[in-house]
């Protein structure tokens, strides 16, 4: 009886500890969220092809679709989250989608936002195959290059 007490207890301890270790890493909260704040970016977004990735993925004539090609047509490596969405650039949003921490640009990095560069695009746009490579461009919210 008691064995089993402490057998169970233990085991309340150590997912309790799991929750936390998970808790601490950020996760994706979906472009709807950073929306919000940033009106002008999300409009911009919505209307280039990463915004479709998945779509188009899902819809393509001479490939087949599977799982595989989420790592790159979508934000989260699931349909979860369809398209390449803000924090596939700009990193899980959980930790920094708050005002405190988003006006303060040092903070919002600690918390986990990325500021793209070349590396960002690479990871996808890798030059192989299809995955045709595409230079860093700093304008890539449309709005910006205006
Ligand atoms: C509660 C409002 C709010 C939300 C939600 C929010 N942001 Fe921000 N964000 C800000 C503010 C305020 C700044 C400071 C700079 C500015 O005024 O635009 C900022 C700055 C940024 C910057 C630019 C940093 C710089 O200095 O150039 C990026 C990139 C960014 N946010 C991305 C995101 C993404 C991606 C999300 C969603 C995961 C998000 N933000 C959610 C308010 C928000
Ligand atoms: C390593 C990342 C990666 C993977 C994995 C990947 N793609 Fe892509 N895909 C890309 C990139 C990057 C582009 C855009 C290339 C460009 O810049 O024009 C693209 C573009 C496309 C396009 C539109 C342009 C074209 O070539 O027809 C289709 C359709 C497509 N992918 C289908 C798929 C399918 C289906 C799969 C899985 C079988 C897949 N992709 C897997 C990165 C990837
Ligand atoms: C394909 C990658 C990519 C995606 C997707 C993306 N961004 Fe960006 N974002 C960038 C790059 C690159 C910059 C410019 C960085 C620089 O100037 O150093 C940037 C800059 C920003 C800035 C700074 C000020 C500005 O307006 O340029 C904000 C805010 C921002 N992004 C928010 C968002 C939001 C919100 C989304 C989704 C609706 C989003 N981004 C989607 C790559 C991306
Ligand atoms: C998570 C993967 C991913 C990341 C990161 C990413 N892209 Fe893409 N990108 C794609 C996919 C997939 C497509 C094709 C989408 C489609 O055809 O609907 C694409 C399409 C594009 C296109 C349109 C090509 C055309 O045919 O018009 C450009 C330009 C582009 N990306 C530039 C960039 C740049 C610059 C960066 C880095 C700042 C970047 N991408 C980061 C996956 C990514």
């Amino acid at each position: 009886m008691k064995r089993a007490f402490i057998a169970v207890a233990v085991g309340v301890a150590v997912l309790g500890l799991g929750t936390l270790v998970a808790g601490a890493a950020p996760t994706y909260v979906g472009a709807a969220k950073c929306k919000m704040c940033h009106h002008v970016e999300y409009e911009s977004w919505a209307k280039t092809k990463h915004a479709e990735a998945t779509d188009v993925a899902k819809n393509a004539k001479d490939r087949k679709f599977e799982p595989a090609c989420l790592d790159c047509h979508a934000t989260d490596k699931s349909e979860a989250l369809p398209g390449v969405q803000c924090e596939a650039c700009h990193g899980a949003g959980s930790e920094y989608k708050t005002l405190s921490v988003m006006k303060d640009l040092a903070k919002a990095k600690a918390a986990g936002l990325v500021m793209p560069t070349q590396e960002t695009c690479n990871r996808c746009h890798d030059g192989k195959e299809h995955h045709k490579h595409q230079a860093f461009n700093p304008n890539i919210h449309a709005h910006k290059a205006k």
